[in-house]
């Protein structure tokens, strides 16, 4: 009920959709967010405060796409950092009840900041760890009152059901900490800490620039939606966004996807293809690329068809024989899951228009989960 009544009060802008609409907006509200955290050179937390120097592990908990968005976050935590990171899915963390130390720092990712099992967990933490952080759209929400220290989101009220902007900003939200921490722990120098900073700032522009292959998209999405199955495959942070990609299509198209890291193809999800099987493979060209293209030809050697989504040096270096290639700007690898959260987008968008279903309100979903 709060849903339909905030959604009568907003319009969807001349766009089809809230979904539509909030994926456009993503340039945008990922700005604010970003010069919201850092400025200037230096991340600065408004909020609060919060120190990582003693912090020797990291449990990021949450459900659904938000997972999602601390699976890349992991990647980040670690290689930045140096802050090793436990992820866990809230309804099977608060049931498991693992031992939590007083080193530890616990963070909970929710867009509404009201999922049950995500202020299970939290409760489930309190007391035990040294910080209770959260990253949260609504900052007036349950999850956020019961934080340490809240972080918003500010992507603004997101009503399509299936999250966009929210993953973005979190996404967002979660790299500053991440550089937050890096800094805190004497991992990087102001140098380096301006220079990912940087790359972040750069990140508005060039999804604006991946929004312009719309058109492409929605092209390449009408065989999509004649699959039975669509998997999805990246390694290193990609894998991460391959699990995002499969999970937007399934929500609102209703086709069976699964996201796979690239690496265990060969351990099940190979049986799967032949030529009826659409494979979208998401590879930047990054220290991983050579590796993720060897699993990508052993889709192709089954008929697989393959949907490379890649930037300019990697379409030149393995797009012969694939189905289609989407060319992407080109980006700090490190970031490239923010980028690539909006062909994983599109396509799940368009495939979902092509077959018709209710794209804002999908069937057996709810935008915020509040009972178990
Ligand atoms: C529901 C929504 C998802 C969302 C998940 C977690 O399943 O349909 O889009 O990712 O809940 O919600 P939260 O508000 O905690 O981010």
């Amino acid at each position: 009920r709060e849903i339909s009544s905030k959604s009568a009060q907003i319009d969807k802008g001349g766009h089809r959709h809230f979904m539509v609409k909030e994926i456009f907006e993503q340039p945008t509200v990922l700005a604010d967010c970003l010069t919201h955290y850092a400025p200037g050179d230096a991340v600065v937390i408004p909020e609060g405060s919060v120190d990582f120097s003693r912090t020797d592990r990291l449990i990021l908990v949450a459900c659904g796409t938000a997972h999602y968005a601390c699976l890349v976050a992991k990647y980040w935590f670690e290689q930045l950092a140096g802050l090793p990171c436990d992820v866990d899915i809230a309804s099977e963390f608060r049931y498991r009840e693992p031992p939590v130390s007083e080193q530890a720092a616990a963070l909970f990712v929710s867009q509404s900041g009201e999922t049950a099992d995500t202020l299970a967990a939290l409760r489930y933490a309190t007391g035990k760890a040294a910080h209770i952080l959260s990253v949260v759209n609504v900052a007036e929400s349950s999850i956020a009152r019961e934080s340490d220290l809240a972080l918003p989101i500010l992507a603004g009220v997101e009503v399509g059901v299936a999250s966009t902007k929210a993953f973005l900003c979190q996404l967002g939200v979660l790299a500053n900490l991440a550089i937050l921490a890096a800094r805190q722990k004497g991992r990087i120098d102001a140098r380096r800490e301006a220079e990912l900073l940087h790359t972040l700032r750069s990140l508005p522009a060039l999804i604006n620039q991946s929004l312009a292959l719309e058109d492409e998209i929605r092209r390449g999405t009408r065989a999509l939606a004649r699959a039975q199955t669509i998997l999805f495959l990246g390694r290193g942070p990609m894998f991460p966004m391959a699990l995002e990609g499969a999970l937007k299509l399934k929500e609102i198209s209703y086709i069976h996807a699964e996201g796979y890291a690239s690496g265990e193809l060969k351990h099940g999800p190979i049986a799967l293809v032949d030529k009826t099987v659409p494979v979208v493979v998401l590879a930047p060209r990054d220290a991983l690329f050579d590796k993720t293209i060897s699993n990508m030809q052993e889709v192709m050697a089954r008929e697989g068809r393959v949907w490379l989504v890649t930037d300019k040096p990697g379409a030149a270096a393995a797009s012969d024989g694939v189905w289609k290639t989407l060319t992407m700007p080109q980006v700090d690898p490190i970031f490239a899951p923010l980028l690539y959260a909006v062909p994983a987008q599109l396509i799940a968008y368009h495939t979902a228009l092509h077959k018709g279903t209710d794209v804002d309100q999908p069937r057996n979903l709810a935008k915020s989960v509040t009972v178990e």
